[in-house]
């Protein structure tokens, strides 16, 4: 059977890497695609010393279909290397997209738990991989599952995550029931192929909130995670305080909104939530995250920077879509994540500048802090007086027309928590593009302030006192400088340091990359 083009398709194949390496805002040292559509990380891994990351990839062009898992594969989280597709679409329940998934450890096999899609349906399909993880099987039983949980009327079901309790297996697929709210449906199993339903792990309220909320948990919920963050397996009895938790992002009848987050407690076939909290203030910008524990013991996580712009402007652009850099993540004193990238990524540092201590002053002129690039590491500390408010601005062009203003202020009494703010308004001239303000609390005593920003052209990882804002950026004049001022009462700059970034893709990559 011919596969009929799809109508977005409208650049030529061999045109699209060209079009992408071209593009002044393709990131360079974050993982995109070769070229074309990425989305979800899936199957991210530690296999042997080597980290694996397979991601959901359309090579056809930059638009969202028939998705394919894409691979590559990495040393040390910095560089990686590009590997064949993992699994494409065939005849049987994927014919249509193999969707998200992960990858687990079956007593040395490699094994791919992911959504085969079909008929506009998505159901449990499962492949084997040689022991290079390069080669995959799928299994002549799939589906595994063969259709949701049976009287529960559902809006989706799709995504999973799976683990090992003691002898069995169990999977989370995520879900929402019509009426209620998002939801994980649980289940165990011996082999990873026969599955015994258990029931609904626990069932968000979709009328609880405004659903214009930024922690509205929505009616469905995508690329469901669960893990411990402290000591110990899950299902195994807590030896510490850390939280179990469960990550989801919340979906509404077609609508990626934002990620979040429960801590609480999972025992037996429940998790039991304390409280919800957002895994990323800039929402949908850092979505489908999926996370895993590497040989060295600490919990990663990666998540899908989508774009900004128009699904027209992506498809002439000839690719969409950014990896963000790995994430370490670690519980704080309470009891919420923090979040930081892996310390591996400061090996693309170079030229450090570093900008006098000083005190900031209200309304004062903007400092000269000398530093400037498109593909910057900036690490901050600042201790801002109660009612101060400081801003540093990136990719501000020469005249100040375009600037990404990160806005940081402290209430002018009493509480120890101040407010992060992302402000776009000025970031492109381009009219098109999204300039939404993202904004969320960040826990800031006596008013000191680490804060972190990672510019990689039109991506942008913010993060304070380890509280994550990630967004993407359009500027149209290629500014580079870097701006600091006190907006609002004083703040003192104890330090400031700077680098430019590297980039990690040297050579001209393939659109369908060959073995290794
Ligand atoms: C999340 C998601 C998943 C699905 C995949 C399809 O972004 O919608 O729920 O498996 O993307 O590409």
């Amino acid at each position: 059977m011919t596969e009929l083009t799809h109508p977005l398709a409208t650049v030529p194949r061999d045109e699209l890497l060209t079009r992408a390496e071209a593009d002044p805002l393709r990131p360079r040292f974050h993982f995109v695609s070769p070229a074309g559509w990425l989305n979800d990380p899936n199957g991210v891994s530690q296999w042997n010393g080597t980290y694996h990351l397979f991601y959901q990839y359309n090579p056809e062009g930059a638009f969202h279909h028939r998705i394919q898992w894409g691979h590559a594969t990495s040393p040390d989280l910095v560089t990686w290397t590009d590997l064949p597709v993992a699994l494409e679409p065939s005849a049987g329940p994927d014919a249509d997209g193999c969707w998200s998934g992960v990858l687990v450890n079956d007593g040395g096999t490699p094994t791919l738990v992911y959504s085969g899609r079909f008929e506009g349906k998505e159901l449990p399909c499962v492949a084997v991989g040689s022991p290079d993880l390069q080669n995959w099987t799928k299994d002549p039983g799939n589906p595994v599952i063969a259709a949701p949980p049976a009287g529960v009327e559902i809006s989706a079901y799709r995504d999973h995550c799976v683990w090992r309790e003691g002898t069995k297996w169990r999977q989370l697929v995520g879900s929402g029931i019509r009426h209620r709210g998002g939801t994980a449906f649980l289940y165990e199993s011996s082999d990873l192929r026969s599955w015994d339903y258990i029931g609904p792990l626990c069932i968000g309220d979709a009328s609880q909130g405004d659903p214009a909320d930024t922690d509205w948990t929505g009616t469905m919920w995508e690329c469901v995670d669960l893990f411990r963050a402290g000591q110990g397996s899950l299902g195994s009895v807590p030896t510490d305080n850390a939280p179990d938790v469960l990550v989801f992002s919340a979906w509404d009848d077609g609508e990626t909104r934002h990620p979040l987050y429960w801590t609480g407690r999972y025992a037996g076939d429940a998790f039991e939530p304390e409280a919800l909290h957002r895994l990323d203030y800039g929402g949908r910008f850092f979505y489908a995250p999926q996370s895993f524990e590497d040989e060295s013991g600490r919990r990663v996580m990666f998540g899908w920077m989508q774009e900004g712009r128009s699904d027209a402007a992506m498809v002439e652009a000839g690719w969409s879509g950014v990896m963000s850099l790995p994430r370490v993540t670690t519980v704080a004193n309470d009891g919420t994540l923090e979040f930081a990238p892996v310390p591996e990524i400061e090996k693309l540092r170079r030229n450090h500048v570093t900008v006098p201590g000083q005190v900031l002053v209200g309304a004062g002129t903007s400092l000269e802090t000398g530093v400037s690039g498109n593909q910057v590491d900036l690490e901050l500390d600042l201790q801002l007086a109660p009612g101060a408010e400081v801003r540093l601005g990136v990719l501000a062009s020469p005249d100040g027309v375009e600037e990404t203003l990160i806005v940081l202020s402290r209430a002018a009494h009493g509480t120890p928590v101040g407010t992060l703010r992302l402000d776009r308004t000025r970031s492109s001239l381009d009219p098109a593009v999204d300039v939404e303000d993202k904004s969320g609390p960040v826990p800031m005593m006596d008013g000191r302030v680490r804060l972190r920003v990672v510019v990689d052209r039109s991506a942008v990882e913010i993060f304070a006192n380890g509280k994550p804002l990630t967004a993407r950026v359009y500027p149209t004049l290629g500014g580079e400088r870097v701006t600091l001022a006190a907006t609002e009462g004083s703040a003192r700059l104890l330090t400031f340091d700077a680098w430019t970034m590297a980039g990690i893709f040297e050579s001209t990559r393939s659109l369908l990359p060959e073995g290794k």
